[in-house]
């Protein structure tokens, strides 16, 4: 008699329990699968005001164990974080190619204009805010406008705080004023941030010297200020890239620091353009260098392996 007392209540609890969770377990099966379902979409906001309501209505956990509450919180957070990470690399393209413009009506549009080869950029943008792509009038690069007021206030909230080009930010003031969006002031960079890698699809470049066996990573600015900080944060120089000082470059040339920075930094915060598959092929020169291939004479098995590597680098370049 008691076992079977002791039964029903123990199945009534489960029940219980069940029925308590079950709203929380729908909304996060929800957002957990259409996240991943379509990882190029940001949830910020869904995933906030979940926490929010989690956080602010303590009573939807009734009957929870703390290590459930605990767990959902960790997957929250994660999901948060690569949200966070999709937010950053935008502000590195907006600040890279993008540009705010504000017209005599007070209409906004956002831009970014970038070569072929790295339309698909373009493609994650549009995913996220909507949009349209189009061929430049000249037809050597391709641009994505946005003109919606909603898709607008969804990038200035989203990027609100993550710029640091000053041109842009001074772009992103106006158009906050404009919509009475209080701006936030810029965290300080820090090496785990995504900004890097939006900024090197943007403006970024790889290449190699031949004769002096050194591969580059450079990011390009017609200002300096924004390369300082990047030294600052990940090391490397600034260079003025002409004697009239108006432009500049950011290099980071020692192998040591080329592959640091690609298996420390690229490797978790991958570039989206066709630049992220020269990564793969530096320590494939830096190999060829060690075994002399570059030195060799074309005819010769070690030249030819060059040669190939050659063709493979080059083809990175074509838009597929
Ligand atoms: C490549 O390296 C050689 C040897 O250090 C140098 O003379 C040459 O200017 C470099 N080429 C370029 C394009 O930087």
């Amino acid at each position: 008699m008691r076992e079977r007392e002791s039964l029903i209540i123990g199945t009534l609890a489960v029940i219980l329990q069940i029925i308590y969770l079950f709203p929380l377990i729908v909304v996060s099966k929800v957002i957990i699968q259409e996240f991943f379902s379509n990882p190029q979409v940001t949830n910020a906001q869904s995933i906030i005001e979940l926490y929010n309501i989690i956080t602010n209505n303590p009573s939807m956990l009734v009957g929870t164990s703390e290590t459930v509450c605990m767990l959902s919180t960790i997957v929250l957070t994660g999901i948060a974080e690569k949200d966070k990470k999709v937010l950053q690399w935008v502000a590195g393209i907006v600040d890279g190619d993008g540009n705010f413009h504000i017209s005599k009506k007070g209409y906004v549009e956002l831009s970014v204009v970038m070569e072929p080869r790295d339309i698909a950029c373009l493609y994650k943008l549009k995913q996220m805010y909507g949009g349209a792509i189009k061929a430049t009038s000249h037809a050597n690069a391709v641009r994505w406008r946005l003109h919606h007021k909603a898709g607008i206030l969804s990038v200035i909230n989203g990027l609100n705080g993550l710029l640091y080009n000053p041109v842009r930010i001074a772009q992103l003031e106006r158009v906050c004023s404009l919509y009475n969006v209080e701006v936030i002031s810029s965290t300080p960079l820090t090496y785990n941030n995504g900004y890097l890698s939006g900024l090197f699809d943007t403006d970024g470049s790889v290449y190699y010297n031949k004769s002096s066996n050194q591969a580059f990573i450079t990011i390009s600015q017609k200002e300096r200020t924004l390369l300082d900080l990047l030294v600052s944060v990940y090391g490397g120089k600034v260079y003025a890239s002409n004697k009239a000082k108006t432009a500049f470059k950011w290099t980071i040339s020692k192998k040591v620091e080329v592959l640091a920075l690609i298996d420390n930094y690229f490797h978790w915060y991958s570039c989206v353009s066709a630049k992220n598959k020269k990564f793969g092929l530096v320590k494939q020169f830096y190999y060829l260098s060690s075994i002399g291939a570059l030195k060799a004479s074309p005819d010769s098995e070690l030249g030819k392996s060059f040669v190939q590597f050659v063709e493979r680098w080059d083809a990175t370049d074509n838009p597929q």
